[in-house]
């Protein structure tokens, strides 16, 4: 196991914004530490400035890799790829075969992934398509089956993306949707901006969806993961 000193600075490793700073330490000295590839993509992408913020947790990364380790998935989906920790945490733990398609609008945020991609030695693994997700994933062909997929896009979107995912996803298939709790806004009934209602009314579409089973977990920005069940 890596030393966590490593990633010494708080923003650095994003801390869940319902955990003490004693908790969250706790938390990531009993969790496997990313790899020197990952802590050097953390340290890039924290030298961008504030849109940092964007990339999931640590001990996220982590879970994800748990998760996709465990499904052996043959063609996995990440909406939302940015600077690349979390694509880097799927893509590492594809099995031989495994694919991974990355969904973004950025050039610039993944080009930085691409070069993370390469030296990771994953970059066979992805194929990185720069257009609007919803035209990416509406481009596949129609039997294509889904075993695991990320959402961690624009929130207005994500709805759309469940829709086209949940349609496509196998039977042992598991989707991963980031920031249900929005930093604690879904609760909070003085805001109503557009991303909070987004966030709100897809945990409820989630919730009432008798086609699934879903769990909302409380890690990072709230995580949760959906299953068909039918
Ligand atoms: C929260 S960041 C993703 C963080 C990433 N998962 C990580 O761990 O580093 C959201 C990303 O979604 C991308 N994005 C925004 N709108 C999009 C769209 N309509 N289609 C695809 N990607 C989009 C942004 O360019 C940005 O890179």
């Amino acid at each position: 196991m890596q030393n966590n000193s490593n990633i010494s600075d708080e923003k650095k490793r994003r801390r869940s914004f319902f955990l003490d700073e004693k908790l969250f330490e706790y938390i990531l000295d009993h969790t496997s530490q990313p790899d020197e590839t990952q802590q050097s993509l953390i340290e890039t992408t924290s030298e961008l400035g504030k849109v940092s913020a964007m990339q999931i947790a640590q001990d996220q990364g982590v879970f994800l890799y748990m998760l996709v380790a465990a499904i052996r998935p043959d063609f996995a989906v990440e909406i939302g790829t940015f600077t690349g920790y979390s694509s880097l945490a799927i893509a590492k733990a594809l099995p031989e075969n495994g694919k991974l398609l990355c969904c973004d609008v950025s050039e610039e945020w993944t080009s930085v992934a691409n070069r993370y991609w390469e030296k990771a030695g994953v970059a066979e693994k992805i194929e990185l398509v720069i257009a609007p997700a919803k035209e990416t994933l509406a481009n596949l062909p129609d039997n294509k089956k889904i075993d695991f997929a990320f959402i961690d896009a624009d929130k207005g979107g994500y709805l759309e993306y469940y829709e086209e995912i949940v349609s496509r996803l196998s039977d042992h298939g598991l989707i991963a949707v980031d920031n249900v709790l929005w930093s604690g806004k879904v609760v909070d009934a003085e805001v109503s901006d557009d991303d909070t209602v987004s966030m709100r009314n897809f945990n409820d579409y989630v919730a009432q969806d008798e086609r699934v089973s879903s769990v909302m977990l409380s890690i990072g920005d709230g995580l949760t993961l959906v299953k068909r069940t039918n």
